[in-house]
């Protein structure tokens, strides 16, 4: 019998005999090609470049050339959001590390499953390995390990899981059966993912409880005491309290020691959403800012953001691994089984996943913890830069003390130095202020709202941000605030 012919391009898969080689070996150098020529110039491009055309989104017929696939791909490389700017500073995304590209490629091209040892050999015993490796950092006992998850919302809703699981007796049947209604508490500055956790987890995303932070955005342990107290009184059930190590807004980090202890004194899992802040740990002189997180029952890790890791890597680590395996674990009877190793879709949230591992273990080895450290450091050098720029300016204000690369400012001339400026809506102009930084000084900031006002949010992780950048920064800074009138007509409230 006569199968069908292939109607494909010569390269449109690697040939298993290398036959293809050179016809594969030409498109994978010309995508190569471009992409390190652009890449190699996004200092040249805005950080965040306007939206011109999108690409044709209709599925030809025959495939289209090779070299109308890459005019199309250069204008998505050229339109897309530019984190490799050294001014792309507006949020927590980070310039990946060349070890995560080519991690994330060769990945791609083993096309692994970390759904099963027999379908990743290598990378699902690796993964665990790692994963522990990064919990002993943070100084979690030998019982301890962890699982990647695509990103921190994830890894948050695994954690919130197994607490829930691990304080209620409702494995099978459900919440059906509970007399009370299950609650945790978070800080009112926690991320968005614990309501999403609590609503997907049926509990109702009430069931997250936001608890006042401090004048710092530090949760406040007296409110979260009360809380705590108030929640028996409604007749409901406490079983978790959440603590982030670098709030999303303005980069702060809750007091992990007290927390920990009110979690001992209530028998609370104690959770540490460490996404963003928990980078510091390795660094040898900023690590003691995360005092207490050796006491997490679980923590969420995402090295996608601060270790420059390409999207997504995140993790969930939990103090007793053998705990969450047990508890968390659905088998997969159409998988094969090693005596030395698990199937880690079978006791984590997903089930067939990329092999995040490689491109996360390709970093770490190729940058080591000296690397990390190193970059880090700087980033926080150049924050202090940064604050002192703020401080000599008496029309800037800051929403917090910023505890790590984070700084969260707003602009009042009213307040300060113009003081004729009564009346202006300052979130308004403040989001001028946003445009005129990116037009003027190519400065990508971003525009959060925080406590019910526009702040402009800094996130100095680029390692190749420089102090002139900053400098070019404050003076069109300066000028935005210096200019005379008719903008500020406009913006009278
Ligand atoms: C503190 C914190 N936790 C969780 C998340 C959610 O992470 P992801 O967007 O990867 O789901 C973020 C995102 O910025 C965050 O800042």
């Amino acid at each position: 019998m006569n199968l069908p012919k292939l109607d494909l391009p010569a390269n449109a898969f690697i040939h298993p005999n290398g036959q293809n080689q050179a016809a594969v070996a030409q498109l994978f150098e010309q995508v190569m090609d471009l992409l390190l020529c652009e890449m190699g110039q996004a200092g040249r491009r805005s950080p965040l470049p306007p939206l011109t055309h999108l690409p044709d989104h209709y599925i030809p017929n025959q495939g289209i050339p090779e070299t109308e696939l890459l005019t199309q791909l250069k204008a998505i490389i050229q339109q897309s959001m530019n984190a490799a700017h050294p001014g792309y500073i507006g949020h927590m995304d980070s310039i990946p590390s060349s070890a995560s590209i080519l991690g994330d490629l060769v990945a791609g091209a083993l096309n692994n499953n970390m759904l099963s040892v027999e379908m990743s050999p290598v990378l699902s015993r690796l993964e665990p390995l790692l994963l522990k490796e990064i919990a002993g950092i943070f100084g979690l006992p030998e019982t301890a390990g962890g699982v990647l998850v695509s990103g921190g919302s994830l890894g948050n809703l695994q954690a919130i899981a197994l607490a829930r699981n691990s304080h209620f007796p409702i494995l099978e049947q459900g919440l059906a059966g509970l007399e009370k209604p299950p609650v945790f508490f978070v800080s009112a500055a926690a991320h968005t993912s614990f309501k999403k956790a609590a609503m997907v987890l049926g509990l109702g995303s009430t069931a997250a409880v936001a608890v006042a932070t401090d004048r710092r955005g530090k949760l406040d342990c007296e409110a979260l005491e009360a809380a705590i107290a108030q929640a028996h009184r409604n007749g409901q059930a406490p079983f978790a309290v959440v603590a982030t190590a670098g709030t999303t807004i303005t980069g702060n980090i809750d007091p992990l020691e007290p927390i920990a202890a009110i979690c001992r004194r209530h028998r609370l899992w104690f959770h540490v959403d460490a996404s963003y802040g928990g980078a510091l740990a390795f660094s040898p002189d900023h690590q003691p800012l995360l005092r207490g997180i050796d006491q997490a029952e679980s923590i969420t890790f995402n090295p996608q953001k601060w270790l420059y890791v390409t999207k997504t890597c995140a993790m969930t680590l939990f103090r007793d691994a053998k705990a969450w395996q047990d508890s968390f674990r659905i088998g997969a009877p159409y998988m094969g089984e090693a005596d030395d190793a698990i199937n880690l879709g079978e006791v984590s949230l997903q089930g067939t996943r990329h092999g995040d591992v490689l491109k996360l273990w390709m970093t770490l080895q190729h940058l080591g913890r000296q690397g990390c450290s190193s970059i880090i450091e700087r980033n926080l050098a150049l924050t202090q830069v940064f604050l002192q720029k703020i401080r000599d300016r008496p029309y800037l204000k800051l929403a917090t003390e910023p505890e790590m690369n984070i700084i969260c400012f707003r602009a009042e001339p009213g307040q300060g130095a113009a003081t004729d400026r009564d009346g202006v809506n300052w979130d308004d102009w403040n989001s001028q202020l946003q445009n005129h930084l990116l037009e003027t000084a190519k400065v990508f900031v971003s525009l959060p709202l925080y406590q019910g006002q526009r702040w402009l949010k800094v996130v100095l992780l680029n390692p190749f941000t420089t102090l002139e950048q900053l400098e070019q920064l404050f003076q069109a800074l300066d000028q935005f605030v210096a200019r005379p009138g008719p903008s500020r007509q406009r913006l009278k409230a």
